[in-house]
């Protein structure tokens, strides 16, 4: 049985850290990462999510690369409407404060696995988008309320009551007294990609205390926050000023913000994007070191070729040729391992490994479990074992920053 998720926490996790780079067991630990959002879903016993020989083979794929880490979910909810779209299921926590026994053993089973493949966790306590529940599902639950999910994931600027009803997860007083003493009691959440609000305060009030308490139950872990650092220095600080979070987070998604034209088959927008990565890579490594604090950049991706004969849907497919993605990982292991020997990143997790998995080839109801959430299209972002040259550059990276 389990008191809380922070059991695992406690057993393998991260080493107090000594600002700027993290250290473990006093050595600087450099990070060569991949989410792999689907482990505790992968690691269950049984049920349509199970896939214990799959973890086996990925971990052993990715650790021939070098990868000495995974960013995964620790935490999903269910719904008290019933299924909901585009969710992981089984969820964690059915209720508020009730938990499905088997999805946890998938998460020990799974945390169980790492040290055999010397590997490390980023493990994610709550989500600002629904794929796995999140923030917006806690105001369901004390609110008793439908959750308005935008038609589009990528609209979402246009369709800010999606943004509104979830941001009452830290604004709104009434519902802050609810979930917290779920919260006290069972998981205090930090959450992957939390929003900026109309109030600062807030904000900063919510990661603050819970960064706090999660430091109070695993003082030898480092916390941070899942930010993707994307809304300029003044947000940067108000996210990471709160002394118990000890590393710094960032993402960075050159489709998913606009830099980078998936139709365009010339250099133009993949130079563009590389530019800007370059630029927010400085700006991140400068906003870090003023806070005393190491950072990481722990999400990023690109898609498949996107023209020609692989135009539309196809650009989904596994066998649809990857040349821009290729260039982008490529410019991200150069900044990147450049800063980590500088001392002002701790290193990179890639977005997301699918390994063994394909998508599926029919439209189907079932979750694909590849590297793209429920919520997104089967192979948008994801990396295949097959990928050799995507996963020659990781491996190189890897070796290029000492990633043990
Ligand atoms: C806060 O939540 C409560 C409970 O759902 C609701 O009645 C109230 O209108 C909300 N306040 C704001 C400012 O949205
Ligand atoms: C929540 O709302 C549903 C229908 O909207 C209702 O059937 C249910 O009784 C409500 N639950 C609580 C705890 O109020
Ligand atoms: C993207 O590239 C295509 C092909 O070069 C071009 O036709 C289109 O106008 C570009 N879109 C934007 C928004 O620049």
């Amino acid at each position: 049985m389990h008191t809380s998720v922070l059991s695992c926490l406690f057993l393998f996790g991260w080493l107090t850290p000594v600002a700027p780079s993290s250290c473990i067991e006093d050595k600087p630990y450099h990070v060569s990462g991949a989410n792999y959002w689907q482990a505790m879903n992968l690691g269950m016993a049984s049920g349509q999510s199970s896939n214990r020989l799959r973890v086996h083979q990925d971990l052993r794929e990715l650790q021939r690369q070098g990868i000495n880490m995974v960013r995964i979910m620790a935490s999903s909810e269910g719904s008290q409407f019933g299924t909901q779209p585009d969710r992981m299921y089984p969820a964690l926590m059915v209720a508020p404060g009730e938990y499905d026994e088997d999805v946890f053993q998938g998460l020990d089973w799974f945390m169980a696995q790492l040290p055999k493949y010397k590997m490390k966790a980023i493990v994610t306590l709550s989500n600002y988008w629904t794929w796995s529940g999140g923030a917006a599902q806690y105001v369901s639950w004390a609110t008793n309320t439908t959750i308005p999910y935008p038609e589009q994931w990528d609209h979402l600027l246009q369709q800010n009551d999606f943004l509104k009803y979830t941001n009452q997860f830290y604004q709104n007083e009434s519902i802050i007294d609810v979930t917290q003493k779920w919260y006290r009691n069972h998981v205090k959440a930090l959450m992957n990609e939390p929003q900026i609000t109309d109030s600062e305060d807030s904000l900063f009030k919510w990661i603050d205390e819970s960064a706090k308490y999660i430091s109070s139950l695993a003082p030898r872990h480092l916390v941070s926050n899942g930010a993707e650092s994307k809304n300029g220095q003044q947000w940067f600080n108000i996210m990471h000023k709160s002394p118990y979070i000890t590393l710094a987070s960032c993402h960075f998604w050159p489709l998913n913000w606009g830099y980078y034209n998936r139709t365009d088959p010339t250099e133009a927008s993949i130079d563009y994007s590389i530019h800007k990565l370059n630029e927010f890579i400085s700006n991140l490594a400068d906003w870090a070191a003023a806070l005393n604090k190491p950072v990481g950049l722990f999400e990023y991706g690109m898609m498949h070729d996107n023209w020609g004969e692989w135009a539309g849907l196809k650009g989904y497919s596994p066998d649809a040729p990857f040349t821009h993605r290729n260039k982008f990982y490529q410019a991200v292991a150069d900044k990147v391992s450049a800063r980590v020997a500088d001392k002002q990143f701790v290193g990179a997790a890639f977005w997301a490994y699918a390994g063994m998995a394909r998508p599926p080839t029919k439209p189907t109801t079932e979750i694909s479990w590849v590297g793209d959430p429920p919520h997104e299209p089967p192979g948008w972002y994801s990396i295949y074992d097959k990928d050799v040259e995507t996963l020659a550059i990781l491996r190189e990276f890897s070796k290029k920053i000492g990633a043990k």
